[in-house]
């Protein structure tokens, strides 16, 4: 088992010369300039949740733009990367790394980079933007309080070690706990029983595998059974899932549905893929009147329709009725049945069971209740991440269910822009009123999904929701290109600091005629400005 990655040379390989070329330009462009070690930092400052791509990323930009941070993780230091820590020394990216460049400064060598090349470009995000100075571990974040007259916000209500904070990113991802269900007669299986985030160093060669479950884990399970020369896997899975070819044009194509859920058009990918990559084994295919291409994250894998085409994988449609001594009970269903519909019991056997049953969700339940209750809880917030008690909170790639798209892309950046702007630009903050209107909208629009408005969305529909959100209000519109590149906020700050000037000089025109001018507006105003600050001061 490989503990190094394989990387090619990109000189042998025209078309990774090119992605090194292009990301070698994104960085130069794109990075915000890291903070020098002397480097003062500014407002305001962010609580960041969570040490995984998602945390580490944002608080890079946060720091990038002068903006004091600091990240919370639950794990040790060596958990920095977060789920990518704890997953099998073989798991690697299933879409493409053109979608994974999380940061501009990642650079990868290679088009399905592992597991180590993973870690390593998010350890190398970490140092290069200080940001292990400005890291807590074994801290897990347990509340969060806001103060109702100063908006500041404290952390685990201990305000004497960690400061106080203008702003939080919640990154606590959606993979916590692997999740193994109680199964009956599990104990008197006489093989081994593993999650599928536990497969390093287990050998398999020469036996059989069965693999309960049927998402990505399954299919990388699998593929970890094939390459060590497992003899037979069995993959039983309870519901059907889209399985989408390994092929970055076909992904970016499907990421392009702007509507985010099953339109008219919807067959014909749905055709494409039946005729042209399942082909004879279009049994394994959701039913279209089931389970929509746009409806649930499909899996990103060409391997596993060789390796079942090759009789090595059987892939079950089945219930778990429990284990045998030598393998598990199942009831093995046709296509178009429900979960526990009366089906055929059958016996698999088997030395080895992989538990490819998913993980438990984290929870956000540090936020004040309110934001978790009622017809507005995640994932139904204010571009699916803002609740809309609390603009001051951005809760980035957790409260996704299903996307076609990629969690480690260019949103995390606009994500945490927009929290900045929200934070330094009070003109530019949204009112919980019309938060709670645009969710509405959003789900008027999706009103004939098959699954919740917020419960699938493409890449391109959050595009939307970022161009819409940056349109609707006039005093976002210089904020634009800072949101979508990173780039600019110097200007926005200055017409921001203009605009200051002109409301001051409009109150106290207003104050003086009404003859109830208060000393000091003027000056408590411009004080207020040169507390919003985005450049580092060294
Ligand atoms: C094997 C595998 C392969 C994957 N491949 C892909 C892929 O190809 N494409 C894709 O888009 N996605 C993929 N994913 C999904 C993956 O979850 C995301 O890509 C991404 O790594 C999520 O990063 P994150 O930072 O949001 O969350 P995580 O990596 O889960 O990090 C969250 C961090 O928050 C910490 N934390 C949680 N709660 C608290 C708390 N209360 N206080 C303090 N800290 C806390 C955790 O300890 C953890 O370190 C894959 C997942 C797995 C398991
Ligand atoms: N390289 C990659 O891209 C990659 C690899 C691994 C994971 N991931 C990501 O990580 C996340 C988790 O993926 P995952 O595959 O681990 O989890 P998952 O998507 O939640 O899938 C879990 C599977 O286990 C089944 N299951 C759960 N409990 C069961 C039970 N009691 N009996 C029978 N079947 C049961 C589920 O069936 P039901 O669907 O019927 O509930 C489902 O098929 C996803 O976001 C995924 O995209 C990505």
């Amino acid at each position: 088992m490989p503990l190094q990655s394989r990387v090619q040379n990109p000189i042998l390989h025209p078309l990774l010369f090119i992605f090194q070329v292009i990301q070698f330009v994104l960085d130069k462009l794109l990075s915000p300039t890291p903070p020098s070690p002397k480097a003062r930092l500014g407002r305001p400052r962010i609580a960041v949740i969570g040490g995984g791509i998602t945390g580490v990323t944002s608080a890079a930009h946060c720091i990038g733009h002068g903006c004091d941070v600091q990240i919370f993780e639950a794990g040790k230091e060596e958990n920095i990367g977060g789920i990518w820590s704890r997953v099998n020394n073989t798991s690697s990216l299933q879409i493409h790394s053109l979608m994974y460049r999380f940061h501009p400064s990642v650079n990868w060598q290679q088009g399905y980079p592992d597991k180590h090349q993973i870690l390593s470009q998010v350890r190398q995000l970490w140092k290069r933007y200080r940001l292990d100075e400005r890291t807590v571990f074994e801290t897990p974040v347990t509340s969060a309080r806001q103060d109702p007259e100063t908006k500041k916000w404290t952390i685990n209500d201990d305000a004497e070690t960690h400061g106080q904070f203008d702003g939080i990113i919640c990154a606590i991802g959606t993979c916590g706990e692997p999740k193994v269900p109680h199964m009956p007669g599990m104990d008197s299986f006489q093989g081994e029983i593993h999650h599928s985030s536990q497969l390093t160093g287990k050998a398999a060669k020469g036996k059989t595998l069965i693999i309960i479950g049927g998402g990505a884990s399954a299919v990388e399970s699998l593929e970890f059974a094939v390459e060590e020369g497992a003899a037979q896997v069995y993959v039983l899975a309870r519901s059907e899932k889209w399985i989408i070819p390994r092929n970055p044009v076909v992904n970016m194509l499907l990421a392009l549905n702007i509507f985010g859920q099953e339109t008219w058009f919807s067959w014909i990918p749905e055709f494409f893929l039946r005729k042209l990559f399942y082909r004879e084994l279009e049994d394994i295919a959701p039913p279209s009147d089931k389970k929509g291409l746009f409806t649930d994250t499909p899996m990103v894998n060409s391997e596993v329709m060789n390796q079942i085409r090759s009789g090595k994988v059987k892939w079950l449609r089945c219930d778990i009725e429990g284990f045998a001594e030598n393998g598990v009970k199942i009831n093995r269903r046709k296509k178009g049945t429900n979960p526990n519909d009366q089906g055929q019991t059958e016996e698999i056997g088997g030395d080895m069971v992989v538990m490819a049953t998913g993980y438990e969700r984290p929870k956000l339940d540090f936020l004040p209740k309110e934001c978790l209750e009622g017809d507005y809880k995640p994932p139904n917030w204010y571009l699916q991440t803002f609740p809309p008690q609390f603009p001051s909170v951005s809760a980035i790639n957790c409260t996704y269910m299903n996307g076609i798209g990629s969690v480690g892309n260019w949103h995390i950046g606009i994500y945490t822009r927009l929290l900045l702007v929200f934070l330094l630009d009070d003109r530019t903050r949204p009112y919980p009123f019309w938060m709670k209107r645009w969710i509405d909208m959003t789900s008027l629009l999706k009103e004939r999904s098959p699954v919740g408005p917020f419960e699938f969305f493409t890449y391109l529909e959050l595009m939307w929701w970022f161009f819409f959100c940056i349109a609707i209000n006039p005093f976002r519109w210089k904020w634009a290109f800072f949101v979508f590149f990173g780039l600019g906020e110097y200007l926005p700050m200055k017409v921001v600091a203009a605009e200051d000037r002109l409301r001051n000089r409009l109150q106290a025109r207003e104050a003086e005629e009404q003859g109830t001018m208060v000393n000091g507006v003027h000056h408590v105003r411009e004080e207020d400005i040169r507390g919003r600050t985005m450049r580092i001061v060294t």
